[in-house]
């Protein structure tokens, strides 16, 4: 029998102990030996819970079991679950996790430290889809030109019904940590950071690159409002968290950030908490994925689908995409000043004479050509709101021209920018 220990059993803790009840002869069937969770570590003993495994507010009662063979992180955070899994692996016990933000600091040293000992974290990425499967095995003949995700079922949601019911930030939000799809500190979910977590580990198996979140560009959803979305509806755009990795000439651009997307899109028919990832592989061409990227039983398929593939293969496989010393080539991240796209600009300015043609001059300045302009009237009567669309330009110079549109005389507030996916 594989004995199994979870720390954490909050939501995707207690459906992992749930789902190993319920779905126990098939799943032993298919791992080829009988899984039982034999213990659960949680921070608070009095909180009630919908499971019944023994629980315990000591974690070392899971890492000093020496009959405990494979330990489940679910409890979230970084410092305290990396040391938890060091000892873990110190002991020799294989580990799976769904903590994405601890892997996007620490999955090289954690595949250094785990040598030959498993690691699964099917569930970091994507909740209830395959994708690291699918990149680490499924699409290992291919060199990887590019990854496109909706990535954060919370912001898909949130921006879904924000589009579609007009429902308000606050209140859309505040349904998305009820369903259980938000991380403790939503910040992450609707700055952006969650999807650039998950979008470093997928550019790891894909491209090896050793970034962290501090190196790419990440924005959030925060800034999204209603005038945008009148904007993106009135022209046949979708409005997406995307989370893009790009190889493009032996550098690696990685990115995550709102994006208008025409709505003809597959991706932008990505709606609710549903995730949807495109790969594209040289052999292959486009492959898409599409599932559930949050929620208690989904995520905890796929930490199931890994103690599976822990007991079923025996052996370690390749935590990140390249088992040494084989990795192919070395790449470089492109920096984020140097990145193209297309970009949808909304500026709240004085309605007079000059105005429009003064903007039209900063963005000529530094070379960036208009697609559509669009004048709206605003609530205060002296003043209007500007929308526009630009050709290809590089970010570096789009971020000048909006700091000078900023200082013009005429400019009431920041520059709103999203950037247009073609
Ligand atoms: P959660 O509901 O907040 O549960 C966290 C659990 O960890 C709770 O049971 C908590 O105990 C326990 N815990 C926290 N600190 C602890 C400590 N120091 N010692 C022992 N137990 C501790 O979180 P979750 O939503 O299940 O997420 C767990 C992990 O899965 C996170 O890394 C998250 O990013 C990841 N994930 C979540 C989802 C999702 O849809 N929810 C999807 C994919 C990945 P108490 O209950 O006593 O406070
Ligand atoms: N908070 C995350 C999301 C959970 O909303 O996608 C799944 O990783």
């Amino acid at each position: 029998m594989i004995r199994v220990g979870i720390i954490g059993v909050g939501t995707v803790g207690q459906s992992v102990a749930n789902i190993l009840r319920k779905n126990k002869a098939l799943i032993s069937a298919r791992a080829g030996k009988e899984i039982s969770v034999v213990k659960g570590a949680v921070r608070d003993l009095s909180v009630e819970r919908r499971v019944d495994i023994p629980l315990t507010d000591d974690v070392n009662e899971i890492l000093e079991d020496e009959s405990i063979d494979i330990v489940v992180e679910l409890m979230g955070g970084i410092d305290t679950p990396y040391e938890i899994i060091k000892k873990a692996l110190s002991r020799g016990k294989a580990v799976v996790t769904a903590n994405k933000a601890l892997l996007a600091y620490h999955r090289f040293d954690l595949q250094q430290i785990a040598g030959e000992i498993p690691i699964g974290y099917e569930a970091s990425v994507a909740g209830g889809i395959p994708i690291i499967n699918a990149l680490k095995v499924g699409l290992s003949a291919n060199e990887i030109t590019a990854i496109k995700g909706i990535m954060n079922g919370t912001c898909n949601y949130m921006l879904t019904k924000m589009i579609r019911e007009g429902v308000s930030y606050e209140e859309v939000l505040k349904e998305a940590q009820e369903l259980g799809y938000a991380e403790a500190d939503p910040t992450f979910d609707v700055g952006g950071f969650d999807a650039a977590h998950k979008l470093l580990i997928l550019a790891s198996i894909a491209y090896g690159i050793d970034a962290k979140p501090e190196d790419i560009l990440i924005e959030g959803i925060e800034n999204v409002n209603q005038d945008d979305i009148d904007f993106a509806k009135e022209f046949g755009y979708s409005i997406k968290l995307l989370a893009i990795a790009k190889k493009i000439d032996g550098q690696i651009e990685l990115r995550v950030h709102p994006v208008l997307i025409k709505q003809e899109q597959m991706i932008a028919k990505i709606d609710g908490v549903m995730n949807g990832i495109s790969v594209i592989g040289d052999c292959v061409g486009e492959t898409l994925y599409y599932g559930p990227g949050a929620g208690g039983d989904a995520t905890a398929s796929a930490v199931i689908a890994d103690i599976v593939e822990i007991v079923r293969a025996g052996q370690s496989s390749p935590m990140l995409g390249f088992k040494k010393p084989f990795q192919s080539e070395d790449l470089t991240l492109l920096p984020k000043e140097e990145i193209r796209s297309e970009y949808f600009l909304r500026m709240l300015v004085d309605d007079a004479p000059g105005v429009l043609a003064s903007i039209a001059q900063v963005l000529g300045k530094h070379g960036i050509s208009i697609e559509t302009f669009l004048q709206r009237p605003s609530e205060n009567a002296k003043k209007a709101t500007l929308l526009c669309a630009t050709h290809t330009c590089r970010e570096k110079d789009i971020l000048s021209a909006i700091d000078e549109i900023e200082n013009l005389p005429h400019t009431s507030a920041k520059v709103a920018m999203i950037r247009i996916e073609a």
